[in-house]
């Protein structure tokens, strides 16, 4: 009952791909992650059994019908959600919030104040940023501290104010890799009666999420970050999302979830977050035993995925203080978020670094040339990165290892970095 990487590896037919007989080494999680064999079959079921409209009187739609409420039920385990009906699915996160923004801004007026992070992603930052300027709303902003990497909770005691509507913050920075305590910045938000907007896309893939314990009013993640295809996910609380006026079309669905799950949606996207969902209930039911306790509190399929996100964490921390500790032995390397060995709870194993004097994108490049994927820039953390100096100099280079990847493949990494570096410095 212990986590097994190969038999966890022998699931992602990606990872056997070689390249002239090198294989590939995927540290470009962070932008989408590779899929388990029960993803693309899930889906390619889904297209050849169920390829059809909604609500037909016939098999085939009916069958989809059915796919489309066992993956709502799917999420609602995955985020601990009361219900099914307070998951929403749409194109991704991004779209998701860009449509949201619209209803949610229904409820505000001019004069009112939002909240946003300066450590968020800007697919929660734009669209609010946007709806503030269409409404004639004043934009507070929450700084994080560039020495610690974390907010400082009392900074946003400083902001809130009676004019207060809206909070919008990440759960985990997809640039330094902090994870929020995102639940004492909602408790803080719902004692000030102030809606909270949460971006769990980088943490969804890592931590076990119960959004009711959270005490959010939204929650955003996408499935191809935690295993799944592309496909996005809106969990809202129910009475929240009943007093939003949806922008939707007229013949479409008056109740939640479906009034805001605009046209015809991704059937298959949806089959293969419902495969995602079960793989990591596969993961909890046959390697995760010693999780379960905790979780005791829910039965079957939910018990399962949430004591597989805390053994996968368990096993990712691994990987993440072997990959911080080697980059700090590299010259001229300055690591871009938490590193404290004891400090490895507040941070996902997403590490971004940047090197003295060199761009991040020839970096990434040389480690292209080796068949090692890692992301370079302001990975669309634009106010993080500007927080950080490092925007006009071209970001950081991204490495977010997951729970598929090897200790080995951190050495080839580190190794590589090690080779790199010192001839890109010369030159
Ligand atoms: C933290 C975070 N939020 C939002 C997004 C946007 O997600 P999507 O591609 O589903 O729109 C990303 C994508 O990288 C992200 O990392």
């Amino acid at each position: 009952m212990q986590f097994d990487l190969d038999a966890v590896r022998a699931r992602f037919p990606a990872l056997a791909i070689t390249d002239a007989g090198q294989p590939r080494i995927y540290f470009d999680n962070p932008a989408g992650t590779q899929v388990p064999d029960s993803v693309v079959e899930k889906m390619a079921e889904c297209l050849i059994e169920s390829n059809a409209n909604v609500h037909g009187e016939f098999r085939t739609s009916q069958k989809v019908d059915l796919l489309i409420d066992d993956a709502h039920q799917a999420m609602a385990d995955l985020l601990n959600a009361a219900s099914p009906d307070e998951i929403v699915f749409g194109q991704n996160m991004t779209t998701i919030t860009l449509h949201m923004s619209r209803s949610i801004g229904r409820l505000l007026q001019q004069g009112d104040e939002i909240i946003l992070s300066r450590m968020d992603h800007d697919a929660n930052v734009g669209p609010w940023l946007m709806m503030a300027e269409d409404l004639g709303l004043t934009v507070k902003w929450l700084p994080f501290n560039t020495e610690t990497f974390e907010f400082e909770l009392d900074k946003l005691d400083a902001l809130l104010s009676e004019k207060t509507r809206l909070i919008c913050i990440g759960a985990a920075s997809n640039l330094t890799g902090t994870i929020n305590d995102v639940k004492s910045i909602c408790a803080k938000a719902r004692s000030a009666g102030v809606m909270t907007y949460i971006d769990a896309v980088q943490s969804v893939p890592h931590v076990s999420t119960d959004v009711q314990e959270i005490g959010c009013d939204f929650m955003v993640c996408s499935a191809y970050k935690f295993f799944g295809p592309h496909q996005g996910i809106l969990w809202g609380r129910r009475e929240v999302m009943e007093r939003l006026t949806p922008y939707k079309v007229r013949p479409a669905p008056e109740e939640i979830p479906g009034c805001f799950e605009t046209g015809t949606q991704s059937h298959e996207g949806m089959a293969g977050t419902l495969a995602a969902v079960n793989y990591f209930s596969w993961i909890g039911e046959t390697m995760s035993g010693h999780y379960h306790e905790k979780y005791n509190h829910f039965s079957g399929r939910r018990q399962y995925v949430h004591a597989a996100m805390d053994c996968l964490l368990d096993y990712e921390k691994g990987l993440a203080r072997q990959l911080i500790t080697g980059l700090q032995q590299l010259p001229g390397v300055r690591v871009q978020g938490i590193v404290s060995a004891d400090s490895l709870d507040r941070r996902v194993p997403t590490v971004s670094f940047t090197v003295d004097g060199q761009n991040p994108d020839d970096i990434a490049a040389s480690l292209a040339a080796r068949n090692i994927f890692v992301w370079s820039g302001h990975v669309y953390a634009v106010e993080a990165a500007r927080s950080l100096g490092i925007y006009d100099a071209g970001g950081g280079v991204r490495i977010g290892p997951v729970h598929y990847n090897t200790s080995a493949e951190i050495d080839v990494t580190l190794n590589a970095l090690t080779d790199i570096l010192p001839r890109a410095n010369v030159a």
